[in-house]
């Protein structure tokens, strides 16, 4: 038997298969559509096709994310917090695993678990584009930069071009009125970068950071993000392989607990 955990992100939708011993067997990313379920549909349908399976191979699937409303309504067996998953997928990948920092395309959270793996506070920012991966999206267009590239580029800076404001509005017109200044846009990334990782640390040190520290969410891909936010928090900080599906890695475990509970 096979159980899945598909995470709605505001962004993207991860979808997760494992099977009876815990082992992934197949994951996917697929960009959130306007019409959120059925995307989410979508999503799965693709990742049980990459794993060769059918929908009755699946004994129950957990939704979480913004969307787990509209999954769980449509094909999952039911919703979970992002907290609660994000916690569960980097316990299980990091068993030392004290502080979780999730930064997704719309929100960034801060987790503390205790020695159970139970969340014992959590702080969030749903609030505000800064400190999420829509600010360096809104950067890397008015830089002319992919993404993707973002953290590798920042590697290679002499200095960090101060950015100011907390705004993203404002920090994109700072962006523009360095480039028109002669600022070499590697600076004026690295300075960005630092900038997300001061909101980002904030959060975290309300929470109180203990190590290990994990980081998941789709930015967590970005090493520029992850060295500077290590120098704010002064604690190395674990990056999953993939940081992106740790929660619906986490939803897919508690899936996988679930069936087994109903079962005995
Ligand atoms: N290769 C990459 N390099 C840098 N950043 C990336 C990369 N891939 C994705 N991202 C960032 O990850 C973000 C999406 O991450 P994620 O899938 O965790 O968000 P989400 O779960 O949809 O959002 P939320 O949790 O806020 O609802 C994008 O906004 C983008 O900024
Ligand atoms: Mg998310």
């Amino acid at each position: 038997m096979y159980f899945a955990g598909v995470d709605v992100g505001s962004l993207a939708i991860k979808v997760c298969l494992l099977d009876g011993e815990a082992k992934l067997v197949a994951y996917n990313i697929e960009k959130t559509m306007a019409k959120v379920r059925e995307a989410s549909e979508e999503a799965f349908k693709h990742c049980l096709g990459e794993a060769g399976l059918k929908p009755s191979d699946v004994a129950y699937i957990v939704a979480t994310g913004y969307g787990r409303n509209l999954a769980a309504s449509s094909f999952a067996n039911e919703k979970i917090t992002e907290i609660t998953c994000h916690s569960r997928g980097a316990r299980f990948l990091f068993p030392k695993c004290y502080t979780v920092i999730d930064v997704g395309g719309q929100d960034s959270k801060a987790i503390r678990l205790d020695d159970t793996g139970r969340v014992l506070k959590f702080a969030m920012n749903d609030k505000c584009a800064a400190g999420t991966g829509r600010f360096l999206e809104v950067m890397a267009e008015a830089l002319g930069v992919k993404l993707e590239e973002m953290g590798e580029i920042s590697l290679k800076s002499e200095r960090k071009a101060p950015i100011t404001s907390t705004c993203t509005v404002f920090a994109e017109s700072e962006v523009i009125s360095l480039l028109a200044s002669g600022e070499n846009p590697v600076n004026i990334i690295a300075g960005l970068h630092e900038a997300i990782a001061k909101r980002i640390s904030s959060l975290a040190k309300q929470v109180g950071i203990r190590s290990d520290v994990v980081m998941t969410g789709g930015v967590a891909k970005n090493v520029g993000v992850v060295r500077a936010l290590e120098e704010e928090i002064k604690e190395k900080i674990h990056v999953p392989q993939e940081p992106q599906i740790v929660g619906a890695l986490g939803a897919a475990l508690i899936a996988r607990e679930k069936a087994s509970q109903k079962a005995t």
